[in-house]
């Protein structure tokens, strides 16, 4: 729990940016903090192993998929700690050799994403990492890449869930938050 509110305490509110009406909340701080950002990802990491070892006692996850752009900051940390592969999302043209799509909308405006066609296997399992859940657009269409390549998503994880936006409800399971936001 302590934890928590030391993660908590680092975040800051932006109000009308970056369009007017969003309250854009900014995780920056915590990397700034080396024990605050090593804090985080041992929160993250303990939750995943939990999470995985309840799902089944043998089973690894396989892939931690990453979401354009503040996923790229926590996804490969947390692969390295966990042993698992590390897997980019990317907004639509950035990547390379064959891709797959899949296009979404998001709290201020559309976007399309890609994953390269090779990075998973049929039957790897996967968690979905990004700083942040608004809608759930953008992690439904990661989620739907993951599984278009045979992959099995055990699991989104956030450091903050804007709760009022009911996002948890549009994925193919369960969120897990540090920080929910009303
Ligand atoms: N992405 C979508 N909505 C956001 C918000 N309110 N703060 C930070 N990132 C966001």
């Amino acid at each position: 729990m302590a934890d928590v509110d030391l993660i908590k305490s680092r975040l800051t509110a932006h109000p009308d940016f970056p369009k007017k009406g969003i309250v854009f909340l900014d995780i920056f701080p915590i990397l700034r903090e080396p024990s605050v950002f090593e804090a985080l990802i041992s929160h993250l990491e303990q939750h995943i192993n939990s999470h995985t070892i309840a799902l089944s006692p043998t089973k690894k996850v396989d892939v931690i998929v990453g979401l354009d752009a503040r996923g790229f900051l926590l996804g490969p940390i947390l692969a390295l700690r966990l042993g698992a592969a590390f897997v980019p999302v990317r907004k639509a043209g950035k990547l390379p050799g064959q891709c797959i799509q899949a296009s979404y909308e998001k709290e201020y405006g559309t976007d399309s994403f890609e994953m390269q066609a090779d990075a998973i296997k049929p039957g790897q399992t996967v968690v979905v990492v990004d700083d942040l859940i608004a809608t759930g657009g953008s992690a439904k269409a990661a989620g739907e890449l993951v599984e278009k390549l045979g992959g099995k998503t055990l699991e989104y994880i956030f450091i903050i869930e804007l709760l009022f936006l009911k996002a948890s409800s549009k994925l193919n399971a369960p969120v897990y938050s540090i920080v929910q936001s009303e």
